[in-house]
Formats: C-alpha cells, sequence, structure tokens
C-alpha cells in the first residue's frame, strides 16, 4: 500500500477517542538524538518498534509537526536513547518543542556521533534507511548499528497519558 491508499473512512473515530484507545497499549520511552555538527538535537518518541533481525531494522514514527525530526533526518545517523525509570523529567524535557532540549543533560557523542544520554537503559545507533508517508506522521524504517544495554536496569513506561514503572 503507498500513500495514495490512505483513506479515512465515513464514520472513523474522532482523534481523541484514537487517543483514549490506543492509549492502552503501554511503551517504553526514548529520545532520538543526532548531531548536526555544531549541537545536539533529539526529540522524545514512544514510536520506537523493533521490526526485523536479518537485516536489522527498527521503526519509529515522527509527527510532521516535528521541528526536530527534519533536522535529525538531515544527519541520518541517530542514537535511540531508551529512557530509564528514574527519567521522566527528561522525557518531558525533550518533549518541548524550541526548548532547549539538552540543558543539564549529560551525554557523549556515540560511535556514529549521535549523543548518548547518560543513564539511558540501551543506545541504539541507527542510519534512516527509508521514510513512508502516513498521515499526520511518517513511519521511518532505520538500519541498526551497534548497541548496548544497562543489564539490570529498569525501563521508563508510559501509558494512559502517565509514566510509571515495571514490575515482573
Ligand atoms: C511519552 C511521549 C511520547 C511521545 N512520542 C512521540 C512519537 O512517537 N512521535 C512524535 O513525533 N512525537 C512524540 N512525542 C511528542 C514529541 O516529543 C514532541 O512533539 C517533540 O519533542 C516536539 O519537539 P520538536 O518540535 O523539537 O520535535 C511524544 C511525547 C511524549 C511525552
Amino acid at each position: 500500500m503507498n500513500a495514495d491508499n490512505i483513506v479515512v473512512a465515513a464514520g472513523a473515530p474522532a482523534a481523541a477517542e484514537l487517543r483514549r484507545v490506543l492509549g492502552h497499549f503501554a511503551t517504553g520511552v526514548a529520545v532520538i538524538a543526532a548531531h548536526d555538527g555544531t549541537r545536539p538535537l533529539g526529540f522524545t518518541c514512544q514510536s520506537v518498534v523493533s521490526v526485523s533481525l536479518d537485516p536489522p531494522f527498527v521503526s519509529f514514527c515522527p509527527a510532521k509537526t516535528s521541528s526536530s525530526w527534519p533536522l535529525l533526518r538531515e544527519q541520518g545517523s541517530l542514537c535511540i536513547n531508551i529512557l530509564a525509570e528514574e527519567q521522566s523529567a527528561l522525557c518531558r524535557q525533550f518533549a518541548v518543542s524550541g526548548a532547549d532540549k539538552f540543558a543539564g543533560v549529560a551525554w557523549e557523542r556515540a560511535g556514529n556521533g549521535a549523543p548518548a544520554l547518560a543513564g539511558a537503559l540501551a543506545h541504539i545507533e541507527v542510519s534512516v534507511e527509508l521514510e513512508h508517508d502516513a498521515g499526520d506522521h511518517t513511519v521511518v524504517l532505520a538500519r541498526v548499528g551497534d548497541l548496548r544495554a544497562t543489564e539490570g536496569g529498569k525501563p521508563l513506561l508510559f501509558y494512559r497519558g502517565g509514566f510509571g514503572g515495571f514490575t515482573a
């Protein structure tokens, strides 16, 4: 299916209802970051999904209103920072458009040059492979390069508009 085939059926659910019901799908939260050579860039993103092991692909969906995504995609090399349970303040900070998102944030350049945030549960270095138009969002497929995780750490979860932790 291409973008031309996407139609909104008569009687499609209202945006508020979509958000309410789909909010029942709990997710982790990530900060997707890149460096333009002068400054670090990034935005909070919950739509990260593991897609393929061979070749290794992940996907995520930036909103077309995102002012960061056009700058990130220009770089192509990104770091997906999977946030830890205690990083909800960081999550909110990276969700505010136009703010100095990296103020007070500890980070270093990952192997591919993109910002790896200190304290993140996992760092996934990716390169943008393709983008697909998807209504008010874009579906991005990205190829995974180096990656590492902090074993024993706990994830930040997002569920029905609120943050929480994970208990097995
Ligand atoms: C928990 C959470 C999850 C989010 N997930 C997404 C997402 O999957 N895609 C997206 O485009 N924006 C998502 N956002 C909103 C963006 O973070 C926000 O619109 C963006 O940071 C705005 O800044 P920008 O203009 O610099 O892109 C999320 C926000 C929060 C708090």
